[in-house]
């Protein structure tokens, strides 16, 4: 994992404005806890704000706030945000337009970020055009190796019960190996599948995956932290 030099350097060269400060989400909890913590994000790849992403992402930071005091967390919904993901081809945006990426990139760009748990629904059986664009955004990333060695899960929301969920969760697995992330699972399983119909509080199961990622994330986090 880099250190602070190697992040400042990543933000400087990225052109990183530290008062950049659009991306929609403040601490949920953590403020003033001692140094040497560490913080869980997850990333809402939804479109729709506040809806079932977002919700099984907040289970998820409930696993991970129970593993210690020392956890903070912070869910950061890319809803809203633009987020153009032709720029990590080296397409520049056009003149005068700035999309919201180094917001988010800031945040994870923090130091005591230990961990990372990415939702996204399920879209035709993928991952949201919104959840590839913010992945190949991450590029910036790659070329430092700034999130090389973190702890990441993933978790998907689906309208059906079997609606590819598992499938989707293993293709943003796949991308973010290319970033050599640490790829955790929940447990005997490899991401959260959660169900959305009624509301993603209804699938039990769904849920308790979610709270076990958040969970074996965060553990793993302080794992590796030492
Ligand atoms: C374009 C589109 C494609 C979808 N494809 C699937 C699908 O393949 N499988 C599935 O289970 N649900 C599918 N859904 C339903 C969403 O996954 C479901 O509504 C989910 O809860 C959305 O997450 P959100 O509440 O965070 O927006 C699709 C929805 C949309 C808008």
């Amino acid at each position: 994992m880099a250190d602070d030099l190697t992040r400042r350097v990543f933000l400087g060269s990225a052109g990183i404005a530290l008062a950049a400060t659009a991306a929609s989400a403040a601490p949920e909890s953590g403020e003033g806890k001692k140094p040497g913590g560490a913080r869980i994000i997850a990333i809402s790849c939804s479109p729709r704000k506040g809806k079932g992403t977002a919700a099984a992402l907040k289970e998820c930071l409930k696993g991970s706030k129970g593993v210690g005091d020392g956890i903070e967390t912070e869910l950061i919904e890319l809803a809203g945000l633009d987020i153009d993901g032709s720029v990590a081809a080296g397409v520049p945006l056009a003149p005068g337009r700035k999309d919201d990426f180094s917001s988010v990139a800031k945040k994870l760009s923090d130091p005591k970020v230990a961990g990372i748990i990415i939702g996204t629904p399920v879209y035709f059986s993928s991952m949201s055009s919104l959840c590839k664009s913010f992945i190949e955004r991450m590029m910036v990333f790659y070329r430092k190796d700034v999130l090389a060695g973190m702890p990441v899960g993933v978790l998907a929301v689906g309208g059906s019960r079997n609606g590819g969920q598992e499938v989707t969760i293993r293709s943003v697995q796949d991308s973010l190996f290319c970033y050599d992330m640490v790829v955790v699972g929940t447990g005997r399983r490899f991401g959260a599948a959660v169900w959305a119909k009624g509301g993603v509080e209804n699938d039990k199961e769904g849920m308790k995956a979610a709270n076990n990622l958040g969970r074996r994330v965060a553990e793993t986090s302080l794992a590796l932290k030492g």
